[in-house]
């Protein structure tokens, strides 16, 4: 039994252990906020009063939590009460940074004295803010009790105040010795309660605060401010693991030192290399104790030094180096493991000097923070531990996505680099329409949006895979595995020598013979439109005979030879051109299979639009202007303008920008590409940044473009 307990009745101590109960009980924030106010005033029949809370870790003010007033009628705050309308009560002056001792119950939290008052309005000092209070609302305050709320770590969790005692006729009379003695009880309590609950809570939003970042990069900075704000560190650093299972080292990845204004982000940076990484083990193979970041993340114990250059367990050698170099002085060290869930280590924190909060002077770090810190490296490392996983299958789908980019492109040399170069262009495009401030002000990308962007431009092609090598290589109309018309050409060759190889006798002569193997040489390119009367001369020119060495007569030209050779438009026959077609609905049902995470899930539709047309006649689903994404419209004029403009195919030489817009100036007059976009393209001059980064300088051959605008 307590002190104060034995001076209360049994009654009342009852009455005292059931609210205790209760208020353990309680999950709820407001909810136990008023539990305590009101059963506080019902204990000492107050008719008002005020429980304030404060930030256990950083007290700066004093917050109404719940303000009551029974014959003011004034419920604000907790579960049932309006909306609180007071501003917190500063805990120091702003501009001396003093004590505020002008309220009676920021006067309790710096006392940490109960405080009780028969009569405000006789006390000189302390009545100024509620003579205001009583002005605005006609209320008199008379008496009043303030408790200091301390908790274990005997830091100050708020003040429960409370106001005008009545007797049993409802006179307002001083707070009593009991009322005292019920009020410190309870105020035990209630700080212990309400503690682990702005405990909780506050951990519980800085889980979700440090969650809500998603890159290491974003997220190491805060961790490593909260880390310093929390402890009063003027400098830390953050060491991330590499090469466990090899090497494992801690590698620099975060620098902030106030006092010197350095403030670093290393990760992934250059400059991470400038910096030496710290060696987990020795040149013998043994765990190195002798770093203090080093020890950490060996024996995973929090270490905390009250000044590095009176230490003799650790070398300091580094840091001291650091001193001499930039006039600091590092004294106190608290470095502790960062933690994943499998107790791997991933990181070390480091916060160095630990400031007073008044004098400023260097101190060495309390024992009180430690476990706070201890708490808040966990919630970090989880929340790094999700970030570096993330990153790493982020890396892992990255590499794989480039690795089917790269297979595409090498299952055929004759179009390159399509599928690399694709990527490039979209950016251009998507940068343009991102930065326009007419037709596309509303367009923009976020993170996000930009990597979903990213991975449809290095996958639109992926259904060329199962595309045959026969016809995604095929540059000439006789082209198989081989191109055919060398063969063509070499039975031309017998009808020149014929006697000497045949029994046969040819009727061609030698300059006949000649010009026909360079008709059929030029109708194996496929480079213009094919005239009927050319298509007939082929076929006509098929019944020319050769002679085998047994003299069997053939046709100079095989069936086969002659539909390829007949192909009006391009290389491809049209049982071809659907195989090549066939690589859009691939590609499609290859990514609508794969299982995107949310922020890819477009990836489908933005890769697979892009040989769709604006007027529906495009494939595979022949999908209208209206029915495409903006992205996915993009993404037909990328695909277009890179396979135009190549420079690396073999059977074409490299287009110039002015023919290459023409032809896109084409496509959007007849409604086949994006009007506006190809506008964008033009006027934004994506064509010109492209060149400058892909193409040879003798294919930039114009200069403004303004020419293919209307
Ligand atoms: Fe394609
Ligand atoms: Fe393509």
């Amino acid at each position: 039994m307590s002190e104060t307990e034995q001076l209360l009745d049994p009654t009342t101590n009852r009455a005292l252990m059931d609210i205790a109960h209760e208020l353990f009980a309680e999950r709820d924030v407001s909810a136990l906020c008023e539990k305590v106010l009101t059963r506080a005033q019902q204990l000492t029949h107050a008719d008002g009063g005020t429980l304030y809370i404060t930030n256990p870790i950083r007290p700066k003010a004093l917050e109404f939590a719940i303000v009551n007033n029974t014959s003011l009628n004034i419920y604000q705050g907790g579960v049932s009460g309006n909306r609180v309308q007071f501003t917190p009560l500063p805990l120091y002056d702003s501009f001396n940074c003093e004590p505020n001792m002008a309220t009676v119950a920021t006067r309790a939290a710096h006392t940490r004295e109960l405080i009780n008052i028969s009569d405000v309005y006789d006390d000189e000092d302390q009545h100024k803010g509620t003579t205001q209070i009583d002005e605005q609302s006609k209320y008199h305050t008379e008496s009043v009790l303030a408790l200091p709320l301390i908790n274990q770590a005997s830091q100050l969790v708020g003040v429960l105040q409370l106001i005008n005692a009545q007797d049993t006729e409802g006179k307002v009379i001083p707070f009593d010795q009991k009322s005292e003695l019920i009020l410190q009880e309870l105020g035990r309590f209630a700080a212990v309660a309400l503690d682990q609950q702005l405990q909780i809570n506050s951990q519980r939003e800085l889980l979700a605060e440090l969650s809500s970042f998603s890159s290491p990069h974003t997220l190491l900075p805060k961790i490593l401010k909260e880390a310093q704000s929390l402890t009063m560190a003027d400098a830390g650093t953050i060491y991330l693991m590499e090469d466990e299972e090899t090497e494992p080292k801690l590698r620099f990845s975060v620098i902030h030192n106030k006092t010197l204004k350095i403030n670093k982000n290393l990760l992934g940076s250059d400059e991470q290399s400038n910096f030496n990484a710290i060696l987990l083990k020795n040149e013998q193979g043994e765990d190195n104790l002798l770093n203090v970041a080093s020890y950490c993340a060996n024996t995973k114990q929090m270490v905390n030094i009250e000044d590095a250059y009176e230490s003799t367990e650790f070398c300091f050698d580094g840091t001291k180096a650091f001193d001499e170099s930039t006039g600091y002085r590092s004294q106190s060290f608290l470095t502790l493991p960062l933690l994943n869930h499998n107790n791997d280590v991933i990181g070390v924190l480091q916060l160095i000097n630990a400031k007073h909060p008044k004098t400023k002077e260097t101190i060495p770090f309390s024992k009180h923070i430690e476990p706070l810190i201890k708490g808040l490296s966990t919630y970090a490392a989880i929340a790094l531990n999700n970030q570096i996983l993330l990153q790493d299958h982020k890396n892992l789908l990255d590499a794989f996505i480039k690795c089917i980019a790269q297979a595409i492109d090498a299952k055929s040399p004759h179009t390159s680099a399509h599928c690399q170069r694709v990527p490039l262009l979209m950016e251009l495009i998507a940068q343009a329409a991102c930065e326009d401030d007419a037709v596309f002000r509303d367009f923009n990308l976020n993170e996000d949006e930009w990597y979903e962007l990213r991975v449809s431009a290095w996958m639109h092609d992926c259904g060329k895979l199962a595309t045959p090598d026969t016809v995604l290589e095929k540059s000439t109309k006789l082209h198989t595995m081989q191109d055919g018309i060398d063969l063509v050409l070499a039975r031309l060759g017998t009808l020149d020598k014929g006697p000497t190889l045949t029994n046969g006798q040819t009727t061609l002569s030698h300059e006949e013979i000649k010009e026909i193997a360079e008709f059929l040489t030029s109708a194996n390119k496929g480079g213009e439109f094919m005239k009927e009367a050319d298509q007939d001369r082929v076929k006509e020119l098929a019944n020319i005979q050769w002679y085998d060495l047994d003299g069997t007569p053939h046709p100079l030209l095989s069936d086969f030879e002659v539909m390829n050779l007949c192909i009006p438009k391009g290389t491809l026959s049209v049982d071809e051109r659907k195989i090549i077609n066939n690589h859009m609905q691939v590609t499609i049902d290859m990514l609508e299979s794969l299982p995107f995470p949310k922020k890819l899930r477009r990836v489908p539709e933005f890769a697979g639009g892009h040989h769709e047309k604006m007027d529906g006649s495009g494939f595979p689903k022949g999908l209208t202007r209206e029915q495409m994404s903006l992205p996915a419209r993009m993404m037909a004029i990328a695909d277009i303008f890179e396979a135009l403009t190549a420079r690396d195919r073999p059977y074409k030489p490299p287009m110039p920008i002015s023919q290459a817009l023409r032809i896109l100036r084409n496509m959007k007059d007849s409604n086949h590409i994006d009007p506006d976009l190809f506008e964008l393209f033009v006027r934004s001059k994506v064509w010109e940044k492209y060149a400058d980064m892909v193409l040879l300088p003798e294919q930039k051959d114009i200069e403004s473009g303004q020419e293919y605008l209307n």
